[in-house]
């Protein structure tokens, strides 16, 4: 178990388009591993892989309905629109309102190398989102309105 430092706006890495992973080793499993440690750590409900220095198409998520992993994830489709406040691991304090698909399909690898989808929507499909803006060097504050910085 590790976990890692997550970088905050400003850190470049955060602004790359992540590659994809061409094979998932045993280093990708480690990571997936570590990140899920970290996520936990800092209470989140994602993370992507660029925000502890990876520049990698790799995601987890959990909205408290048990952990999502997602090697090389895509939306596959979006179908309406919602707006709900955000925040960000690696934008602390700061929180803002989102609108986005209100439902998505997405699809990817599991860490088996399986391709899996899921069909989501609230908060688990607004997840799914925000962490494949970061494999793209897009984040929530580039789309939010009405930021507010808590605490
Ligand atoms: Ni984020």
């Amino acid at each position: 178990m590790a976990i890692y430092r997550i970088l905050e706006i400003g850190d470049p890495v955060l602004r790359e388009k992540a590659r994809p992973v061409p094979k998932i080793n045993p280093n990708i499993i480690k990571l997936l591993d570590n990140m899920a440690d970290t996520m936990r750590d800092a209470q989140g409900v994602g993370l992507a892989a660029p925000q502890v220095g990876v520049s990698k198409r790799v995601i987890i998520v959990d909205i408290g309905e048990g952990l999502i992993e997602l090697i090389n994830p895509e939306i596959v489709r979006k179908e309406g629109l919602d707006t709900d406040v955000e925040g960000c691991l690696s934008i602390p304090s700061v929180r803002g309102e989102v609108q986005r698909a209100r439902r998505v399909v997405i699809k990817g690898l599991n860490r088996e190398g399986r391709e899996v989808q899921y069909d989501a929507e609230g908060l688990l499909a607004r997840a799914f989102q925000h962490e494949v803006d970061h494999l793209d060097g897009i984040l929530f504050v580039d789309k939010a309105r009405n930021l507010t910085k808590i605490k």
